[in-house]
């Protein structure tokens, strides 16, 4: 059987913990503007699947604040670590232990499904999108940010990450049995389930638009989180795997360099009943 969380370890690193922080710091900003798209009532039913320390969970309530959200991860120190961070917003914010394969709720239970960092983590993200769907209300929406190891880019040097990226990305994902360019394939799986309104936008975590501090904490999370997994999963050691990460690092840090990670936010919207 298929380990349906192969990355069990790197997310319950403390790595992981600043990983999320530093993320949703780059990110957050210009996520606003998407969940603000969708048609949402004023006392929405939120969830957030696979909340990990509720970075975004917390955001999402205090966007919305009539609404109620309800943060589910099968990791129970970021459970915990979310409810301790977040008691303020307790009870319209809640914590769950649950997967996301399958769901405690009912059909239709929520207006809005998110999803971040996690799908491309995990395998058969298709059964878990339909899973999200199936607890999202009709005309209710997805908002999904499926992670795409393709859309990094950075300065050649002695290294070369093209290279790197592209060999540990489909190196780390037939390992694992996970799809580490899902955000590029998400759109498919939702046309395929004929879902309504779907829509693929970039969020840019670039040397520009996020501080250069936060954008390396993001690299030096993945270099302390993952170099070893890489020096078991890919031709590069894990030396080398910290050799790649430190220059990317470098170069993030260097004022005279460019580097980008384009970060996929894919929405979607579940079809209202048709006429009969
Ligand atoms: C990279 S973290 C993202 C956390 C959070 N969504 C955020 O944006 O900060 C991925 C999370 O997915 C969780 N996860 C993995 N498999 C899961 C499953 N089957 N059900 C629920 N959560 C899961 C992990 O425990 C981890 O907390």
């Amino acid at each position: 059987m298929t380990d349906l969380n192969p990355q069990a370890k790197q997310m319950a690193d403390e790595s992981m913990v600043r990983n999320l922080a530093a993320q949703a710091r780059a990110i957050w900003p210009q996520e606003v503007p998407l969940l603000r798209r969708y048609r949402l009532p004023r006392e929405a039913r939120i969830l957030d699947a696979g909340c990990g320390t509720g970075e975004a969970s917390s955001r999402v309530a205090e966007l919305f604040p009539r609404a109620t959200v309800l943060g589910v991860d099968i990791l129970d120190q970021h459970l915990e670590l979310a409810r301790s961070r977040y008691a303020r917003l307790a009870p319209r914010l809640t914590f769950e232990h649950q997967s996301v394969y399958e769901l405690g709720a009912p059909d239709g239970a929520f207006d809005l499904t998110v999803c971040r960092h996690v799908l491309h983590s995990i395998p058969h993200a298709e059964r878990v999108i339909r899973e999200l769907a199936r607890v999202t209300r009709r005309g209710g929406y997805l908002h999904l940010i499926p992670e795409d190891y393709g859309m990094l880019h950075f300065p050649r040097a002695a290294l070369d990450p093209r290279d790197f990226w592209h060999e540990v990305s489909a190196a780390f994902s037939s390992a694992t049995g996970t799809d580490l360019f899902a955000g590029r394939h998400a759109f498919n799986i939702l046309a395929t389930m004929k879902l309504d309104q779907i829509t693929v936008d970039f969020i840019v975590v670039d040397t520009i638009r996020v501080p250069r501090e936060t954008f390396a904490t993001i690299l030096e999370a993945w270099r302390d989180g993952y170099s070893t997994a890489i020096g078991e999963f890919t031709k590069f050691s894990r030396d080398s795997a910290v050799a790649y990460f430190n220059q990317m690092i470098a170069h993030i840090r260097d004022p005279l360099h460019y580097a980008v990670w384009m970060v996929p936010v894919v929405s979607a919207r579940v079809p209202e009943p048709g006429p009969l």
